[in-house]
């Protein structure tokens, strides 16, 4: 099988990596790729850009290309999945109107409240003096999300008033995200412990992936500004097994049944982003329309089942029939990063890897590229040191001795990627 992956970040890499692992795949393209998709065995990158809707096609119809995977949520949106599947071509991804679950906030807190799931309540304005007078009367912490897409960037939790009413002013106003702003979500602060899950549905069934944990603040003890993922681990053992299972029973069947409910017929993967409180109730904070970045890559360095098969389930509506095989060991990535992100971020600075590699880890390339033989930083997030150990702990000091092997000046990173699941009672 040929297969095409669409996207350059750590997500697509270690997507194409898995993909590269199954025996039925003979090569794997990843469009456009980055510098670590570029150095692995049975995978080559394309110069195609992720957006380049038409071109995909193009290339996938010549070269045969068996399945693509669609890594980002924008080529969803834009209705990349629909486009393919027009074309007679199998394309794993969700059409353009169930992309809208992450596309639009306000769609799907309505989807939220039409299938009685639990979520923070909320209001939405599009007009900035209502918006201005009910962030006035709110008390602290306010939470301030833009409804379309902003890059992981659309979303500001602050103490200070000021603040809040300074980002709905430029989500409204100035337009700093543009039409993505052009309506915003003021929501009630939820306290508590986030959570990943990762379901894919093929329209009638769905496949539980491992749960993970994400860090989307920038520094430790979780403060700074959001980003798209500081660094993640698998499996999220501290937390309570009725606790897991309230998420499936309460959250995860009933946004599978909604979508079935809503005839959206959802052939992907589905992220549901949560926060559980200190009573172990759980809400959902968002959903995103494919894998996440950086869960996927220590859930996919503890995937034990073919990748491929998994996939080709989808299409083929079997996925009930589908029961995945997990490393027990834990996996954890920790994502180093460039000086300046989430905001105007440096770039240009050189990369050397370490030459050897012990089973247990993996590094996956994000914002980086290949000059001439060497990896160069061009991107926020620049990679993501993986390793897996026999606990999070093993897990965690692994993937930081993976770091230390890596020359890369000016990186930042977070020295406490774990800390939630080191510091629960045993
Ligand atoms: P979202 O894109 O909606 O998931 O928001 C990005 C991040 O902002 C989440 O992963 C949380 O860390 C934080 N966040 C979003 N909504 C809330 C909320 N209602 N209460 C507390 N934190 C939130
Ligand atoms: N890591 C969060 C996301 O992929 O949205």
């Amino acid at each position: 099988m040929q297969i095409l992956i669409v996207g350059q970040g750590g997500r697509e890499h270690a997507l194409a990596w898995k993909a590269a692992q199954s025996p039925m795949v003979t090569q794997v393209y990843v469009a456009p790729g980055n510098a670590g998709t570029a150095s692995e065995h049975k995978i080559k990158n394309i110069a195609i850009d992720e957006n380049d809707i038409p071109t995909l096609v193009h290339f996938a119809r010549d070269q045969k290309i068996d399945m693509t995977i669609i890594g980002p949520e924008q080529p969803l949106m834009n209705g990349i999945s629909d486009q393919f599947t027009a074309h007679q071509l199998r394309c794993l991804g969700p059409c353009q109107k169930a992309a809208y679950l992450e596309g639009s906030k306000i769609m799907a807190k309505a989807f939220m409240r039409r299938h009685q799931i639990p979520t923070a309540p909320h209001h939405s304005f599009d007009q900035l003096s209502p918006a201005i007078q009910h962030l006035q009367n709110a008390s602290p912490p306010y939470v301030i999300k833009a409804d379309g897409l902003a890059a992981g960037k659309g979303v500001v939790v602050t103490h200070s008033q000021e603040e809040a009413i300074q980002a709905a002013t430029r989500m409204l106003a100035q337009r700093q995200f543009g039409d993505a702003g052009r309506q915003i979500v003021v929501e009630d602060y939820l306290d508590g412990e986030e959570l990943s899950a990762i379901v894919l549905v093929d329209g009638e069934h769905f496949c539980p992936l491992a749960f993970s944990q994400d860090h989307k603040a920038r520094d430790e003890h979780d403060q700074g500004p959001n980003t798209g993922g500081m660094g993640a681990y698998s499996p999220v053992s501290h937390i309570a097994h009725d606790v897991l299972e309230h998420i499936g029973t309460h959250i995860i069947r009933p946004t599978i049944a909604g979508l079935i409910a809503d005839q959206i017929d959802y052939r992907g993967f589905l992220y549901i982003g949560l926060m559980i409180d200190a009573h172990g109730k759980a809400r959902v904070l968002e959903y995103n329309c494919r894998l996440g970045d950086p869960e996927a890559q220590p859930i996919l360095m503890r995937l034990r089942s073919d990748f491929i098969e998994l996939c080709a389930a989808t299409f083929d509506q079997s996925l009930q029939k589908i029961s995945l095989e997990w490393d027990t060991q834990s996996a954890l990535g920790v994502v180093w990063a460039a000086q300046g992100y989430p905001g105007d971020y440096e770039r240009g600075h050189t990369i050397v890897l370490p030459t050897d590699y012990a089973e247990y880890e993996k590094i996956f390339l994000a914002g980086a590229t290949l000059d001439k033989g060497t990896i160069i930083s061009n991107g926020g997030r620049v990679l993501c040191a993986t390793a897996l150990g026999d606990n999070i702990a093993i897990a965690q000091q692994r993937a930081y001795a993976l770091g230390d092997k890596i020359q890369f000046n000016r990186a930042y990173y977070r020295r406490d990627i774990g800390w939630r699941a080191l510091q629960a009672p045993t």
